[in-house]
């Protein structure tokens, strides 16, 4: 087979070019970082479950009108998506305190917000995505008025829609993360929910026991995050359930 051109590598995931214009294939690692990549591990198995949850959740937005990146996914570790111009920001949307709300504003990890709070982080490695206001995007030219609004809409949408399937299986959505990217239709131009939705970008915790079943797992050295997310895709179906002698294949 004919090597494929490599568009970019971050931290958990390769992006090469796609068989055909306008598309990317998006290739999921198994290598987990945390803190700017200052704590690395490789985690067998992530890359896997990674792949088919973010499948799951981007699918599942479309069926309910949020337009995403995803086309199809292709093979255990790589999806087709839509290239688009990302924005350079990560948007975080939060239902409970927890991680550097709780830090920087002193509040008890695990207190409810009196309503979601949106945030947004600049993209840069190099200065460990800071947060910014509006005002900051705005200024710089990071969005526009519109952008911004079209932003908080999806980033909205995203949270109801990711929050009720989570409760459902008996999971609270705590907090996650947002990337979204602009794609041009004729003379139009419109956002779309982008890169991945998994385990790696939002805080999960069990309703019952408050269990983590997130990237925290790996962050605070709380066991076997591959355990955690098979739980995740367990409980959403996507994975089936081993009868107990065997684990699901997360290997290739
Ligand atoms: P934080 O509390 O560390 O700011 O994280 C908020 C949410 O954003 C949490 O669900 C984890 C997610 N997140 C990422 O997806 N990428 C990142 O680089 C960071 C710092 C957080
Ligand atoms: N993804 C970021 C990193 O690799 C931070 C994190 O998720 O904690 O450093």
């Amino acid at each position: 087979m004919a090597r494929r051109k490599k568009i970019y590598e971050g931290k958990a995931k390769i992006l090469y070019e796609g068989p055909e214009p306008g598309t990317i294939v998006q290739y999921f690692k198994d290598d987990a970082t945390a803190f700017n990549a200052q704590k690395k591990d490789v985690i067998e198995g992530k890359g896997v479950l990674n792949n088919r949850l973010s499948e799951f959740f981007m699918t599942g937005l479309a069926n309910i009108g949020v337009p995403t990146h995803f086309i199809r996914r292709l093979n255990m570790r790589e999806q087709l998506v839509r290239s688009c111009e990302i924005i350079p920001l990560e948007i975080i949307v939060r239902n409970t305190a927890a991680g550097s709300m709780s830090k920087r504003l002193g509040i008890e990890e695990g207190t409810q917000l009196p309503r979601p709070i949106v945030e947004y982080c600049l993209k840069n490695d190099e200065l460990g995505d800071p947060l910014v206001s509006e005002e900051h995007i705005a200024a710089f030219g990071w969005a526009s008025q519109q952008d911004m609004d079209d932003i908080v809409h999806l980033a909205l949408r995203v949270n109801d829609f990711l929050s009720g399937v989570m409760l459902a299986v008996g999971i609270k959505l705590v907090d996650f993360k947002i990337e979204v990217g602009r794609v041009y239709e004729g003379d139009f131009q419109r956002l779309i929910v982008a890169d991945e939705i998994s385990p790696d970008s939002c805080r999960l915790w069990d309703i019952e026991t408050g269990k983590h079943l997130d990237k925290d797992v790996f962050r605070r050295d709380l066991g076997s995050l591959t355990d955690a997310y098979t739980e995740v895709a367990q409980r959403l179906g996507v994975m089936p359930r081993s009868n107990g002698a065997t684990k699901p294949t997360l290997i290739n």
